[in-house]
């Protein structure tokens, strides 16, 4: 448990054995393009104004072209921040308010909810599977919300008392917007049934993310989460505060993605990249961690149910040839457990 043992300062300094577990052989700082030429400007992730989106189809309203910006989005960047989404400002502070509120609980109630071997719910640490393996310098609490059906309300905590409300409540919204960006990312591939798109939507799920302060000393050379990308359709991403740390690969370096009130971050993801045959782009990204602050974040990830294919879409193909192999739901999740978090290899194993 990082949140506790970041507690215990004294016992970090003492015991250099347990802090040589999260330290990299290669300081964090080291790519993020110290060779980018002068003068050149720091990119920023685009923003995508959803109402603006779905709203009337004439020049006015803009739709047209935030439907192209939302394309360059995806097939430039597989990233961007999205606002005016519709999620009442209330829903995303209340569910803030509830994650800071599990993760400030002692140590003993948080561990009732603790991940048993073997599964991939409830509180612990992402991604270990080895003794070797240089550890990430955070803590999270992991729950399937949708469809009800997949819940196991046993993992649900009770306290904060509003946390079952506000999760519910929480994930319907964000499917919804899922949903509504999967729709207009069909109809500018043109795809003819938009549900062949909109049914990445139809599972969820949700990481709650602690990255405690990490000794001034070390904060180049450890990682809140190593780079990766994700295995699932589209993640959208809710950063609880303003302290910054993802960033996203760009260039042969990494870009921060500076927090926007009331945003959230959008990210195309690995079954995404598949079902448009490349043309949409799964980003490796990370979390670099700071010596002061802690930081906390909430993905939500959609992806296929099971009994479903994941493979390239018939329109995205077109004349071209498949790049990627079609399979089933359940072996691509069997895929995926069995690989460790280390940027796109299971995309590579994706590849025809
Ligand atoms: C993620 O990859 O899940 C997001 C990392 C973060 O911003 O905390
Ligand atoms: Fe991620």
């Amino acid at each position: 448990n990082v949140q506790d043992l970041a507690g215990r300062p004294d016992e970090l300094t003492l015991t250099p054995t347990l802090l040589r577990r999260y330290v990299r052989p290669q300081p964090n700082t080291a790519d993020l393009r110290p060779d980018a030429p002068a003068g050149e400007e720091q990119e920023h992730v685009p923003i995508i104004d959803l109402g603006r989106l779905l709203g009337p189809d004439d020049l006015a309203g803009g739709r047209d072209e935030e439907a192209a910006r939302l394309r360059s989005a995806c097939e430039d960047w597989g990233f961007f921040q999205v606002v005016n989404h519709g999620i009442p400002e209330e829903t995303l502070e209340e569910m803030k308010r509830n994650v800071m509120g599990f993760f400030a609980l002692p140590l003993a109630e948080k561990a009732a909810f603790a991940q048993r071997p073997g599964e991939i719910e409830g509180y612990g640490q992402a991604f270990v599977v080895s003794e070797e393996q240089t550890l990430d310098w955070a803590d999270m609490f992991f729950l399937l919300t949708q469809p009800p059906s997949y819940r196991d309300l046993r993992l649900w905590p009770s306290n904060p008392s509003t946390f079952k409300n506000c999760l519910e409540n929480y994930s319907a919204e964000v499917q919804r917007v899922a949903g509504e960006l999967l729709g207009a990312m069909a109809e500018n591939l043109g795809v003819r049934d938009h549900s062949d798109m909109t049914r990445l939507a139809a599972s969820q799920s949700v990481r709650m993310n602690y990255y405690p302060p990490c000794p001034e000393a070390h904060v180049d050379s450890v990682l809140g989460l190593s780079p990766h990308s994700d295995a699932v359709g589209l993640t959208l991403l809710l950063q609880v505060s303003k302290v910054p740390g993802l960033q996203i690969r760009r260039k042969g370096g990494w870009v921060p993605v500076t927090p926007l009130p009331g945003a959230l971050v959008v990210n195309v993801g690995d079954v995404i990249e598949v079902f448009t045959n490349g043309k949409y782009r799964s980003v490796e990204h990370r979390a670099v961690v700071n010596a002061r602050h802690e930081r906390m974040s909430i993905a939500t990830f959609h992806s296929g149910k099971f009994g479903t294919m994941y493979g390239p879409l018939e329109e995205a193909v077109g004349d071209e040839e498949p790049r990627y192999r079609s399979i089933s739901v359940e072996e691509y999740v069997k895929l995926v457990v069995s690989s460790k978090l280390d940027g796109k290899n299971i995309m590579d194993a994706m590849k025809i």
